[in-house]
C-alpha cells in the first residue's frame, strides 16, 4: 500500500503549529483527562506528537495508514503501553474509547461508514469516540485557508475530498449520540464526544 503521507510526516506538526499554533492540540486533548484507566484505540494518530504529554497513561493500540507517520508515532510515544498497527483499522480486542482526531476529514462518505462500522465493533458497551475535526469556517479567512488546505492535502497526500463531510449525519447514522462539545477557532474546529445510543 503507497504511503501517502511519505512526503509530509517530516514537517506535518511543524507545519500545523506553524499555522495553528497549540489550537488543533488543545482540540485533540480536551476530553482526554482520564486516560489513564482506559484501553484506548487511536485512529490515524498521525506522527502522535501531540500526545506525547500524556504518554504514560496511554495504553491499547494505535493505527496508522502511513509507515512514516507510524515510525514517528513510535518514537514519539516510547513510554506508552500502546501497541502499534500498520494499516486500515481493524475491530479485534474491545476497547473503551476510540480517539478520532482530523481523520474523517481525509475520508470520502463509503469509507466513514465502513470506518464507524469497525469502530462499533471495537467499541465496549459504554464505550465513546473522541472526535474532533474542522467544521465549517466561519469568516472569510477561515473559509480561504479552509480550501487551499482541501487542494494541498489532494495534491500532497492523494484525499478524494473536495468538501467536508457531514459528521452528524454519520455519527447519528451508526447510532451515535453527543454528549458533550467544545469549540474553538469560533467553531471552525471542534472536539466532541460521541456514545453509542
Ligand atoms: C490528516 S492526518 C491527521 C493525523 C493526526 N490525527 C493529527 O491530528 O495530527 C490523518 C491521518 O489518518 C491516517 N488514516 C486515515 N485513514 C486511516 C485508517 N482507516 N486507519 C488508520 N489510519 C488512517 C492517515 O494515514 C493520516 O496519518
Amino acid at each position: 500500500m503507497k504511503d501517502q503521507y511519505s512526503l509530509l510526516a517530516p514537517w506535518y506538526s511543524s507545519l500545523v503549529k506553524f499555522i495553528f499554533g497549540q489550537k488543533l492540540k488543545e482540540a485533540k486533548l480536551c476530553f482526554l483527562d482520564d486516560a489513564k484507566s482506559k484501553r484506548v484505540l487511536i485512529i490515524g494518530g498521525g506522527d502522535g506528537l501531540d500526545y506525547a504529554e500524556i504518554e504514560a497513561d496511554i495504553s491499547g493500540e494505535y493505527w496508522e495508514l502511513s509507515d512514516s507517520m507510524l515510525k514517528k508515532a513510535k518514537a514519539n510515544l516510547q513510554f506508552s503501553q500502546l501497541d502499534f498497527r500498520l494499516g486500515n483499522f481493524e475491530a479485534g480486542k474491545k476497547s473503551d474509547e476510540v480517539w478520532l482526531h482530523f481523520v474523517l476529514d481525509t475520508l470520502p462518505d463509503e469509507a466513514i461508514e465502513s470506518l464507524l462500522e469497525e469502530i462499533k465493533l471495537a467499541l465496549k458497551a459504554g464505550g465513546r469516540i473522541v472526535f474532533a475535526d474542522f467544521f465549517r469556517p466561519k469568516n472569510y479567512r477561515q473559509k480561504f485557508l479552509n480550501q487551499v488546505m482541501i487542494t494541498f492535502f489532494r495534491l500532497v497526500a492523494g484525499h478524494h475530498r473536495k468538501d467536508l463531510p457531514d459528521y452528524s449525519g454519520f455519527f447519528s447514522k451508526k447510532g451515535f449520540s453527543k454528549t458533550e462539545e467544545q469549540r474553538f477557532m469560533e467553531g471552525w474546529v471542534k472536539a466532541q464526544v460521541w456514545r453509542l445510543k
